[in-house]
């Protein structure tokens, strides 16, 4: 029998609970470690998910020798430093998005596992969905022809609060890392890096922002408009437009279940929904990494991360966003 992947997650907040639920149904999956600054939150999570071990500090977690793999589920603003614990102390990562919060924290991660030669990876689970994965085929085979743009969008009401991590810039608050990051994903996976960036945003009083437009174009001349908000609901669909038809991918397309093909006058719909909370798929992409030595998925290079921040380092400039 194929050993299963020990993981351990750093940061039991929303996300990490929604993870490890996911790690339940994997089969090539055992949640070893789980470590929070709280023993009392570690101790809860441990025994609502059964974690074999529980820690109180990220610190003693990264020194357990059995963890093969650790899961980063902090705010943005911690990516990098706990990220960079786990590799300096030779544990492979899964770090949530976006992977640091500019492209020089980025490059760093990705210099440290390459020199350490371990597995590190952006945890952008919506590559790894099968609806995702069905859209990139298509795409591929050519069936809407060439691509000539794309549109895409992600937004959800929030009230402002300066704490709460959308909002907080000391947390990496605002729309664009957030969940800016999907329609940006969507755009690199299928029209590569644009060679011309124009964005506008709208700031909250703690100077992140709640609402972005992207307009991206390519040496093509293909078009990217791509949206971010905090202030709507809004569809959070994306439409891939092409010379011999339209993919839609139906929302909420970072967790699609359904795309929709349009070609001669004719819309075909696909169903294709995804296991449990949708991280089962890239978990197990990263099981399957491990275990055959790799030190990066194909599916999700790190140069494709690298570039994916590049673009949103763009972004920032355009509108003005900083941290640090
Ligand atoms: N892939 C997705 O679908 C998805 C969805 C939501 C979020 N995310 C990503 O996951 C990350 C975490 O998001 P979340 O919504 O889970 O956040 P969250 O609920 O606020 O949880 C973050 C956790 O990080 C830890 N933490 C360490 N230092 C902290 C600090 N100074 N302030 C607050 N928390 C701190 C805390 O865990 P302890 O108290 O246990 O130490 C906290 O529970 C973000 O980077 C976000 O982009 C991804």
């Amino acid at each position: 029998m194929t050993k299963k992947t020990n993981w351990g997650i750093i940061g039991l907040g929303k996300i990490a609970n929604k993870f490890a639920a996911d790690l339940q149904l994997s089969e090539t999956s055992t949640l070893y470690g789980v470590a929070s600054r709280s023993l009392e939150k570690a101790t809860e999570f441990a025994t609502k998910y059964n974690a074999k071990k529980t820690f109180n500090s990220y610190e003693a977690l990264v020194h357990d020798s059995e963890i093969d793999v650790i899961y980063i589920a902090t705010p943005h603003t911690f990516h990098f430093e706990n990220t960079m614990l786990c590799l300096r102390n030779n544990k492979a990562v899964l770090c949530e998005k976006p992977m640091g919060i500019n492209s020089t924290q980025v490059k760093k991660m990705i210099a440290e596992a390459t020199t350490k030669k371990l597995f590190l990876m952006e945890a952008v689970w919506t590559r790894f969905m099968p609806a995702i994965e069905k859209v990139m085929e298509l795409i591929d085979k050519k069936v809407i022809g060439e691509i000539t743009s794309i549109r895409a969008d992600f937004g959800f009401r929030s009230e402002f609060n300066a704490e709460s991590r959308l909002f907080n810039k000391a947390l990496g608050g605002g729309t664009l890392l957030d969940i800016g990051i999907y329609p940006i994903f969507l755009s690199l996976v299928v029209l590569g890096i644009p060679t011309n960036i124009n964005a506008m945003a709208r700031m909250t009083p703690t100077n992140v922002d709640r609402f972005c437009a992207m307009l991206f174009d390519y040496e093509n001349g293909e078009k990217a408009i791509l949206e971010s908000s905090f202030e709507a609901n809004t569809p959070t669909e994306a439409y891939i437009h092409g010379t011999k038809g339209t993919l839609k991918i139906h929302r909420q397309f970072h967790q699609p279940t359904a795309i929709t093909l349009y070609k001669n006058d004719q819309e075909t719909v696909i169903e294709l929904p995804f296991t449990g909370n949708g991280y089962f798929h890239e978990i197990e992409e990263v099981n399957a990494c491990i275990r055959d030595g790799k030190t990066e998925s194909s599916k999700l290079p790190l140069a494709f991360s690298e570039q994916l921040i590049q673009i949103i380092d763009r972004v920032k400039s355009e509108i003005g966003l900083t941290y640090m």
